[in-house]
């Protein structure tokens, strides 16, 4: 095995908590469900996501950039996967998910277990992908209790009893 495969495995290991970036452009909600999404400082409140540099959130993550990013809760899977299909259109893409805009960003809020509004700060490009640090604006708490995690390529409900 070569090292991107070994690499790959390697890292499917690593439990992701799962959450959806979304960004408008051209008056259309465009949204990608990451487990990049991480935390970097609380004073002032700060967090950092990686998109594949191809992919279409990437472009509407540049410095400035207003986006918000949820946090998913237990029993949205389905939301996950429709999320994630690969090669959704651009119309559409939050068609019958429960979402609403937010009040800094007018980037989508999902219903989920707890949402962030960010303006990028700095954007480093790394190999494939490019890290997007994000001053968070405005956050909150969902109604969706529980957590979602991705580990060996299947999201699973982790939500204690
Ligand atoms: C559980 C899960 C986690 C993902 N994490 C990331 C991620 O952290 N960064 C990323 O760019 N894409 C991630 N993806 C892939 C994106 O959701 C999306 O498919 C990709 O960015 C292509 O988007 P596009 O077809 O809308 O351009 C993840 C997909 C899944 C199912």
């Amino acid at each position: 095995m070569g090292l991107e495969q070994t690499y790959r495995a390697a890292m499917q290991r690593l439990p992701g908590g799962v959450a959806v970036v979304a960004a408008r452009a051209g008056g259309r909600d465009i949204a990608a469900v990451v487990t990049s999404l991480v935390s970097v400082s609380l004073d002032p409140p700060t967090v950092l996501v990686v998109v594949h540099g191809a992919g279409r959130l990437a472009d509407l993550l540049d410095v400035d950039s207003l986006w918000a990013a949820t946090v998913m809760g237990a029993g949205q899977e389905g939301t996950v996967a429709w999320i994630a299909e690969p090669g959704r259109p651009d119309i559409g893409q939050l068609q019958g998910i429960a979402f609403r805009p937010g009040e800094l960003t007018g980037a989508a809020i999902l219903d989920g277990a707890a949402w962030l509004e960010c303006r990028t700060t700095v954007v480093v490009e790394e190999g494939d992908h490019r890290i997007v640090v994000g001053r968070v604006l405005a956050a909150g708490t969902g109604t969706r209790d529980g957590a979602l995690v991705h580990r060996l390529g299947r999201v699973r409900d982790v939500t204690a009893d």
